[in-house]
């Protein structure tokens, strides 16, 4: 996926990124207008200059493409206020509590804290933004439906602080919601008693127009906020404190240093006071008009901070001037009162989908799988921005055009951001989360609309050409998380098309819930399908027929191991020593293979003529084809096909006698044998496997019967933990790719993979064949293996994490990683 982990600085502060905009419809009179002046110049100036004029003209043509939107009619038709049960979220994914509308300039609400007595100098230990670095010992959801409510748990050194938000809806404007953060004693530690917790929380507006903020007292008599957006008409934000007393108040009204710097703005107003009591206090400083004191400017950033005695609760609340008449305030006892309803209705429908208790699982192992649904629900996130890209037509990157993500992410704190091929697998287990038990109209159940809803939105990233970018990166937010060099998206480069996978599901199990309006999108969805499908088919074709290769392999660099294919999602995970264009990749095949499928499928469910796709589905899938290109006699596997020598090491190179900076030279790959054309047969693992994974190898193949016994052979793949990504005969298993580049698909377990591993182990059993017994023995041992896991990981450590140990099981790689990882849910309630 690019991840490029380990070249990610995480909290950096690039203030570098306001990118201009390029609307669609622009680019499209760009070209108009061009092939207007072209014919125009064909009249005037004659026959012999129109091979110049057509070819500046096409070049032109080509130069746009690669930022100009596939369609005029997007697929987003209502994203913002219309659906109200989806307006207000915690689409603030990056931050540890934050809330946001699904607007493009939407009003910003989130949560800062500190302990005064643990604050370092230069504002270290505030917390904000999701970072490794804060080292919290354990934060995220253990309940979130998406769309009503949530509660999260944070433990930050010896305190746990508890947030939790309830929406209502009404009025025009998408309602009201509470918000609530409660800090409290993790455990009695005489050492730490009475100590002061500082809770800002903070409103920001992104645009300013006619919109407007101001710091307000209410008869809660806290500094609170009323304002105007066009988003959201008249509202009031309000502070109470539910629990315990406030010691000290503070506020600040200014304008911000920056959106991705608000924590810093915070920072630099930070006062040192002597309150009444004569007790040294750590105040924000009130009124300041504009950063440097003179300008004035209305301000955008207000902040209340709340300095209080822990154990402290404070409600947060926002009303909307359009509701009309309340009932009452959602504050105090009756926000306690509507949480826990919340809670008991959330736990009965979890249980009702994923059938837990009746597969004998007791109260721990359901609350870490209900933590994990929430965590990848309320890692769903809206940004809006535009990305940058480049074609080979274009000689610098180029701005795409902007446009808003509704998406879930792989990582809150490593990456809070859309990645193309993580969003197909999170599908799997966003469109489960739907129910056929009554439809309650009240509570506004989180459902398989919002897969849809999130395909829906990444469709629309969609260029004329039927490319989407792999890595979203929209907004300043999610901008200033991304070093500059890793920004901009090449068109050349694919990534696994996963949402296949998220349609295959849907097709499989939830045809029968296919209504109308779900029906109506496929159908809107169906041309962009077939451009996406066209463009893996036809720009990643390998160089023999039925045969695929994943570009932007480098060919020459001498710094890699192996060079990475980062586009296949599986960066470091070896392929051939030697990049050509020659190569083909079995894993790439596959996945084209279930992409004609799903598309075959699609043309049956909608009346279209899927005829090209059958054929396609048929061709690519049939196994003798397979297996001519890619099984191995030799070593009895699937293989990837290209110039490639086993003999590669990294080596530092001898200095020169004369060189003076000897000790500085970087290790360089050394080729100790001639690459030449074969399968890559040597290596064994998760590539090895994709035949077996997308469930193309026939349930009679003899094949499956030798990829059943590898599994199982733990000098290969098989660990107590799951199945690792390379197997332990392999001969680049575990090793660096360079000497900055340490494993990352070498040998680790990933979820993602043993998901696939496990659904197909569920699909041979099933399949009347002589290999089902073993398919079912192995598939309970698989499954009970990496539930156990994971489930101990996380108890131990507090997180899901992006990669398991293939010798101890211990989490390694970022954390929290709530994308696929949380797939452990479906493998938990059998949904495949
Ligand atoms: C907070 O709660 C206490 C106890 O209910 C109350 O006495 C006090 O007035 C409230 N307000 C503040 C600002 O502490
Ligand atoms: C995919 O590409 C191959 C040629 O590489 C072509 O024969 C086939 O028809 C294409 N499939 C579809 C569905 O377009
Ligand atoms: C499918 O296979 C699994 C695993 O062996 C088994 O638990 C399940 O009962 C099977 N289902 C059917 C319908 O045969």
């Amino acid at each position: 996926m690019a991840r490029q982990r380990r070249t990610q600085v995480e909290n950096k502060v690039d203030k570098g990124t306001n990118s201009s905009s390029s609307n669609g419809s622009n680019t499209a009179k760009q070209i108009k207008n061009k092939s207007g002046l072209l014919s125009y110049w064909k009249i005037i100036i004659g026959c012999t200059c129109l091979t110049v004029a057509i070819s500046v003209g096409y070049m032109g043509y080509l130069e746009t493409r690669v930022n100009t939107p596939y369609d005029d009619r997007k697929m987003v038709v209502s994203s913002g206020v219309d659906k109200p049960e989806r307006f207000w979220g915690s689409y603030r994914p990056g931050t540890y509590f934050g809330l946001k509308s699904r607007d493009p300039h939407s009003l910003l609400t989130g949560l800062m804290w500190y302990f005064p007595r643990r604050l370092k100098p230069g504002g270290d230990g505030i917390r904000h933004w999701c970072e490794q670095g804060d080292g919290l010992e354990k934060y995220g959801w253990l309940q979130h439906d998406g769309s009503t409510f949530g509660i999260q748990e944070i433990q930050d050194g010896p305190f746990i602080i508890t947030t939790s938000f309830i929406k209502r809806l009404g009025g025009l404007h998408g309602g009201d919601w509470t918000a609530r953060v409660s800090v409290d004693y993790k455990f009695d530690d005489p050492s730490i008693i009475d100590e002061e917790v500082s809770l800002l929380w903070y409103t920001a507006l992104e645009d300013e127009g006619k919109n407007y903020i101001k710091p307000s007292n209410f008869a809660s008599k806290l500094t609170g906020v009323r304002g105007e957006t066009s988003g959201l008409g008249e509202f009031s934000i309000k502070l109470f404190n539910y629990t315990g007393s406030v010691n000290h108040e503070s506020y600040l009204s200014t304008s911000y240093l920056g959106l991705d710097l608000l924590k810093e703005t915070v920072i630099s107003s930070l006062r040192l006071m002597q309150d009444k009591k004569k007790q040294k206090r750590i105040v924000l400083a009130g009124d300041i008009l504009g950063q440097d004191g003179t300008m004035k400017k209305p301000p955008n950033f207000i902040a209340t901070q709340i300095t209080a005695t822990v154990p402290f609760s404070m409600d947060v609340v926002f009303e909307s001037g359009s509701f009309g008449t309340r009932q009452n305030t959602l504050v105090g006892d009756i926000y306690t009162n509507t949480l826990n309803w919340h809670s008991s209705r959330f736990a009965q429908r979890f249980d009702d989908t994923f059938d837990l208790k009746a597969k004998g699982y007791g109260p721990k192992e359901i609350s870490f799988a209900q933590a994990a649904l929430s965590n990848m629900i309320g890692g769903i996130g809206y940004f809006y921005g535009a990305s940058r890209v480049q074609s080979v037509y274009t000689k610098d990157p180029v701005p795409y055009w902007k446009a808003p993500l509704y998406t879930a992410v792989p990582s809150r704190s490593f990456f809070p951001r859309g990645f193309l091929w993580d969003e197909g697998f999170h599908g799997l287990l966003i469109g489960a989360w739907d129910l056929d038990v009554e439809f309650d109209i009240l509570c506004h159940w989180f459902d398989l609309d919002v897969e849809f809803d999130i395909l829906c939105h990444w469709f629309d990233l969609m260029n004329v050409e039927g490319w989407i970018p792999r890595e979203q990166i929209l907004g300043v937010e999610a901008l200033a998380k991304v070093p500059q060099e890793f920004v901009t998206q090449k068109n050349t480069n694919a990534n696994p098309p996963t949402f296949f996978l998220t349609l295959q599901y849907i097709l499989r199990k939830y045809e029968d819930q296919l209504t109308e309006s779900r029906l109506t999108i496929l159908e809107r969805l169906y041309p962009r399908l077939q451009a996406w499908f066209t463009w893996f088919n036809t720009t990643q074709k390998g160089s023999l027929p039925s045969s695929y290769r994943w570009r932007g392999r480098d060919a020459h660099t001498n710094r890699e191991l192996n060079p990475k294919t980062l586009t296949s999602g599986l960066d470091d995970y070896p392929r051939a020593s030697h990049p050509t264009e020659d190569e083909m990749h079995i894993d790439l095949r596959c996945w084209i293979a279930i992409a004609a499928e799903v598309m075959s499928k699609l043309a049956d469910l909608l009346g279209r003529d899927g005829y090209k796709y059958e054929q396609t589905s048929e061709y690519l899938s049939d196994n003798e084809i397979m297996n001519k290109l890619h099984w191995s006699d030799y070593t009895q596997q699937y293989a990837d096909y290209g110039f490639h020598t086993d003999s590669v090491e990294l080596k530092r190179p001898k200095p020169s006698p004369r060189s003076q900076q000897a000790q500085n030279l970087e290790m360089v790959r050394v080729t100790l044998k001639d690459p030449e054309y074969r399968l890559v047969d040597s290596t064994f693992g998760y590539v090895s496997l994709f035949p077996f994974f997308l469930q193309l190898i026939k349930p009679d193949s003899p094949k499956l019967k030798k990829i059943l016994d590898d599994i199982e052979n733990p000098n290969l793949l098989w660990t107590n933990y799951g199945l690792r990504s390379l197997s332990k005969t392999s001969p680049l298993y575990m090793k660096r790719n360079s000497e900055h580049d340490p494993p990352y698909w070498r040998g680790q377990i990933w979820m993602n993979m043993n998901f696939l591993a496990i659904r197909a182990l569920y699909y041979y059993a099933n399949a009347s064949g002589p290999y089902s017994a073993q398919s079912s023995k192995i598939y309970r041992k698989l499954r009970q293996n990496v539930i156990d896991n994971l489930m101990t990981q996380y108890y131990k450590t507090g997180y899901l994490w992006e990669q398991y140990s293939d010798k101890t099981g211990e989490g390694s790689g970022c954390r929290p990683f709530n994308g696929w990882t949380a797939l452990v849910v479906l493998i938990m309630g059998e949904h495949y």
